[in-house]
């Protein structure tokens, strides 16, 4: 699901409590402009605004969830979904995409049985695709989280991969 057809939906129960978010929340001198700070520190504690975040984020601002979640869902920084420990965004800039990016996009979905913008079931990958980074010279390239690979071919997926899985969970 992505972001832009994500829908709201009232969670059960809203969260027991949030002390990151408390202590931010408790230190600004003027709540009224504090729902985009409140969100980014949530993201930056937990990874992702789920919709229990964004109810207690809504609470402590004694506005209603829905507005929090309009906001979460217009920022494209924001994630609504929690991600893989290992973010891997294949570049599909010119110079990457005619040197068969997309090639390398479906050698990844197929080796992690996951489409674009999916995360795997165990948690480990995220996929996606972003533009270019930079590094053209390189083409076509991979960033795993902060890391650039380049000249990357169908043949290396399956070697970055298992490369990551081996470091998973450290
Ligand atoms: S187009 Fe991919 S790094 Fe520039």
């Amino acid at each position: 699901m992505t972001q832009e057809t994500a829908e709201w939906t009232e969670p059960a129960e809203p969260a027991e409590g949030y002390p990151e978010i408390d202590a931010l929340f408790d230190s600004l001198p003027n709540k009224n402009g504090a729902l985009i700070p409140l969100l980014h520190k949530a993201q930056e504690v937990y990874g992702y605004l789920s919709q229990e975040i964004q109810v207690y984020v809504a609470q402590k601002l004694n506005i209603p969830a829905a507005k929090v979640f309009g906001v979460a869902t217009f920022y494209s920084l924001f994630n609504l979904e929690k991600k893989g420990q290992f973010k891997i965004n294949v570049c599909l800039g010119t110079a990457c995409y005619v040197r068969g990016a997309e090639t390398i996009l479906a050698a990844f979905e197929k080796e992690l049985g996951i489409d674009q913008t999916e995360t795997t079931k165990d948690g480990m990958f995220t996929l996606d695709s972003i533009r270019c980074v930079g590094a053209c010279g390189l083409a076509p390239v991979v960033m795993i989280d902060d890391k650039v690979y380049g000249r990357v071919t169908p043949g290396d997926v399956k070697t970055i991969v298992d490369e990551h899985l081996g470091q998973g969970g450290q």
